[in-house]
């Protein structure tokens, strides 16, 4: 079995990918089921999500998302997994479209046969489904800040890559290793994430609190699976 680790995006992924954005939309997603959601999808542009919306008005779809970290005018919530985890979505379908992590999970899901979202906080779960469902490949795929690498991403990839090699044999590629490397040495989750250029501009705009509630590890065992792939990604439970 092969591990590899895509500090970005690749856009080819044979088997499983783990799709992680940790500040925020991954983390946010774990939130938004522990919260009681039936479903997320996963769109292509926050255009297609308020038209999911008003084509849907019946179905009490609710939207969240963001730019620049701040909430997407005429969205429900922004991507804050500590407002999520304040509320109850029991029954609703969530709407995200985010800047990197939605993306990020529309690339792998042309490609990839199962599309697993992953975090901090479902890290041990992730790996353990991905584990069980991988013929020849895991693919962590880092989603990265605007095109360009994260720390926190990297640190989670370290994380998960930790876990499934002691769950089992595997030929690991240059990547898995940078990321090994990162989680050995950049400190325990909050250090890591503290220590990341995301993190400091979440703490500048007041969303501190959301850097700390990422960096809780393993404590959610769901894990958002992608159903499809098109404009809507549905991810379920
Ligand atoms: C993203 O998906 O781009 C990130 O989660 C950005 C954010 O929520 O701050």
């Amino acid at each position: 079995m092969r591990l590899r680790v895509d500090l970005l995006p690749h856009g080819n992924y044979p088997d499983v990918v783990l799709v992680i954005d940790v500040l925020r939309a991954t983390t946010t997603a774990v939130a938004y089921l522990e919260r009681g959601a039936d479903a997320l999808l996963l769109t292509s542009s926050p255009e297609v999500a308020l038209n999911l919306r008003s084509d849907n008005a019946e179905s009490g779809l609710l939207l969240g998302g963001e730019r620049g970290g701040l909430p997407i005018p005429g969205f429900d919530f922004g991507n804050s997994p500590v407002e999520a985890a304040a509320q109850n979505f029991t029954g609703k379908t969530v709407v995200m479209n985010t800047t990197n992590g939605t993306g990020a999970a529309h690339t792998a899901a042309q490609t990839g046969k199962h599309i697993l979202l992953a975090a901090l906080t479902n890290a041990h779960a992730a790996a353990r489904r991905a584990r069980a469902i991988a013929t020849e490949e895991i693919a962590l795929v880092c989603a990265g800040t605007d095109e360009r690498v994260s720390l926190e991403d990297v640190y989670a990839a370290g994380v998960l890559a930790e876990y499934l090699l002691a769950m089992g044999e595997f030929t690991i590629d240059d990547g898995a290793r940078i990321a090994l490397t990162m989680r050995r040495n950049a400190g325990n989750p909050i250090e890591a994430l503290g220590s990341a250029g995301h993190g400091a501009r979440l703490a500048s705009l007041g969303l501190g609190e959301d850097v700390r509630y990422a960096a809780q590890l393993s404590t959610s065992t769901l894990v958002p699976t992608l159903a499809d792939s098109s404009d809507v990604a549905g991810a379920l439970r």
